[in-house]
């Protein structure tokens, strides 16, 4: 078993901009969970290297340097923070220069079991939401409740930038799209762990739908799968 048995995971995976975060967030606040974004992990392992001036193509390096840090969670107004050596390192791996290389740290098996092991751990908290690409695939393959994010690349990058624009993040919108179609391509084509739609997943696509719309799709879904199994479970209250 990958989780406590008393504890429920919810797992969201899809590509880049696909409403993850949002969503997992929104129905994370709808039934008490916990919500952890799993991206955010990758993302600070690549700020992390960078910091330290390890070009990233240089597997052994990264791999020597996660071996090297300490990497630490706190559960803040029920979102999980990642610490690596005691620095949270914020908005700044949300940059275009972490964005531009995390897919090739993410590529890396050493890098996902350790971060894979992390994940499961926050379990430790309590019931969760938690948003990625593996979610549903690796971390936690036997939960019952799994989705699949999708919305149209066009959609995805005006979503993308509106949101770097919001950060004072400069980035043109055709950069925007075609690093995201770049991205997409890495993530679903790599060997360890793709992104790929989960065994039983629910499938998605809210390219005309709002968060709130997306948000009680997802947890319609899970009330209605809890009834089905006539039990009282997480979206029962
Ligand atoms: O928010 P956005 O969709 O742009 O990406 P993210 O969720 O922050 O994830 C950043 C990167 O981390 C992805 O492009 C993947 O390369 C990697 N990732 C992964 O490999 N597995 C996960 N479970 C989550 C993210
Ligand atoms: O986590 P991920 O990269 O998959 O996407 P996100 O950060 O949750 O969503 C990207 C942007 O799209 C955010 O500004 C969301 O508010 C927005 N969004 C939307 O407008 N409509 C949706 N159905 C989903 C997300």
């Amino acid at each position: 078993m990958s989780m406590n048995e008393q504890v429920t995971a919810i797992a969201v995976d899809g590509p880049a901009a696909s409403g993850k975060s949002t969503v997992s967030r929104a129905v994370a606040k709808t039934l008490g969970f916990n919500y952890v974004d799993s991206g955010a992990m990758y993302r600070a392992i690549t700020w992390k290297a960078l910091q330290e001036g390890i070009d990233v193509e240089d597997t052994i390096a990264v791999i020597g340097m996660i071996h090297t840090i300490k990497v630490s969670f706190e559960m803040v107004d029920g979102q999980a923070q990642m610490f690596i050596d005691g620095v949270y390192p914020g908005d700044a791996i949300r940059e275009p220069r972490v964005t531009e290389k995390v897919s090739t740290v993410a590529a890396i098996p050493e890098v996902r079991q350790i971060l894979v092991q992390h994940q499961r751990s926050l379990t430790k908290f309590g019931n969760l939401v938690m948003e990625g690409r593996d979610i549903g695939s690796v971390v936690f393959p036997d939960t019952p409740y799994k989705f699949y994010l999708d919305a149209n690349p066009a959609v995805r990058a005006r979503r993308r930038a509106r949101d770097l624009a919001a950060m004072k993040i400069r980035a043109n919108q055709e950069g925007v799209a075609q690093a995201l179609q770049q991205r997409d391509k890495l993530d679903s084509q790599r060997s360890a762990s793709p992104l790929q739609i989960a065994l039983g997943a629910t499938v998605i696509e809210n390219s005309r739908l709002t968060v709130e719309e997306t948000a009680k799709l997802i947890v319609a879904h899970i009330r209605e799968q809890d009834r089905r199994r006539g039990k009282v479970g997480a979206g029962a209250s």
